[in-house]
């Protein structure tokens, strides 16, 4: 008896077969729509004080506080893995802290010296700074506060923009707005271009839910709110068309990029705006998407290098040209095999 495949008689009258595609993996690649490249890949990373210090984050296993010269022989080695952007978060200690976050624009701060200290040593890797107050601050906002406790809208803006151009001024390529204040886009490009920064670019966290999945980055950077919760500015998670709006004043004010964040429960908002704009999209697979992956992974629940390729890859396939991802290095060493 002949296979069925080559029996004419037993046929199936099918026209469309799309399983021909599928065959093997040359042609599956061939035909493979999304593809991860390390090229759209944002490193965050974790910059302390000190010197040979590498602080592993307990809630986020294998991602490290470094101190200035540790994160410069780290940044060294991703640029030569293909990791060539990386967005840099400093860790501030307690006793710089204050209720309207001055230290986020102290020319001789943390994070002025780390990209200082990038751009001298790996000229090539893009250094992106983060705008918002609330590593900073005593409160943990990323806003200045009233007696009330009332995030003020306005009075932060002005803040911001110190502090962007402060970033600007120590080297940075781009500056990238976390803190979901109304009009400080439009006000942080004035503000840099005033300064002569018109090649500055702004990444703007433009839908930025209020999400849960931040949690393990509270952690590592030690800077979760003392009282109340995020609400009034981050966007409320049941909300779509809204991040539609966020997206429009955001490119109407000068943003160059815009970003959906978090990544996985908002896929179908990436999806949107792609749909809705013509400036890159970004999104951040945070820092809860990583350590969910991590935990089961070390509990030997999933295959943690194949779920985090596909993880990842529907990320770009929902429309995200860039992601920010903890995985970057990994993806890297993975890809490079
Ligand atoms: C704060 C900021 C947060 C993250 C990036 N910038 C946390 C927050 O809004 O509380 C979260 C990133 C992550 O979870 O990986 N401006």
């Amino acid at each position: 008896m002949s296979p069925s495949n080559t029996n004419a008689d037993n046929r199936l009258p099918l026209t469309k077969r799309p399983r021909r595609l599928r065959r093997n993996p040359s042609i599956r690649s061939l035909v493979s729509e999304t593809k991860l490249s390390v090229d759209d890949l944002i490193y965050p990373m974790f910059v302390m004080e000190g010197e040979n210090q590498r602080v592993e984050i307990v809630s986020m296993p294998n991602c490290y506080r470094y101190s200035l010269d540790l994160l410069l022989v780290e940044i060294a080695e991703l640029y030569t893995l293909g990791v060539k952007a990386v967005a840099l978060f400093p860790v501030v200690s307690e006793s710089k802290k204050d209720d309207n976050g001055t230290e986020s624009y102290n020319p001789e701060g943390l994070a002025q010296q780390a990209v200082r200290a990038i751009k001298a040593q790996t000229p090539g890797t893009i250094v992106i700074t983060d705008v918002a107050l609330d590593p900073f601050t005593t409160h943990g906002h990323d806003g200045v506060i009233d007696e009330h406790g009332v995030i003020l809208n306005d009075e932060t803006v002005e803040i911001l923009v110190k502090m962007a151009v402060s970033q600007a001024q120590a080297g940075c390529d781009m500056v990238a707005p976390s803190d979901m204040m109304d009009g400080r886009i439009g006000a942080i490009r004035q503000g840099l271009d005033a300064h002569g920064f018109t090649d500055v670019a702004i990444m703007a966290y433009s839908a930025k839910y209020a999400s849960a999945y931040y949690g393990p980055f509270r952690d590592a950077l030690d800077s979760a709110p003392k009282f109340g919760d995020k609400k009034t500015y981050q966007m409320d998670p049941a909300n779509a068309r809204e991040a539609l709006t966020e997206i429009e004043l955001d490119i109407a004010e000068g943003a160059d990029i815009v970003m959906v964040k978090p990544a996985l429960a908002y896929l179908d908002i990436i999806h949107q705006v792609k749909a809705n704009c013509n400036v890159p999209v970004a999104a951040y697979n945070v820092s809860g998407e990583y350590s969910m992956i991590k935990a089961a992974a070390q509990l030997g629940w999933i295959d943690e290098q194949k779920i985090v390729m596909e993880t990842l890859l529907s990320i770009k396939r929902a429309g995200a040209d860039l992601i920010l991802t903890y995985f970057a290095k990994d993806v890297a060493l993975i890809l490079k095999k």
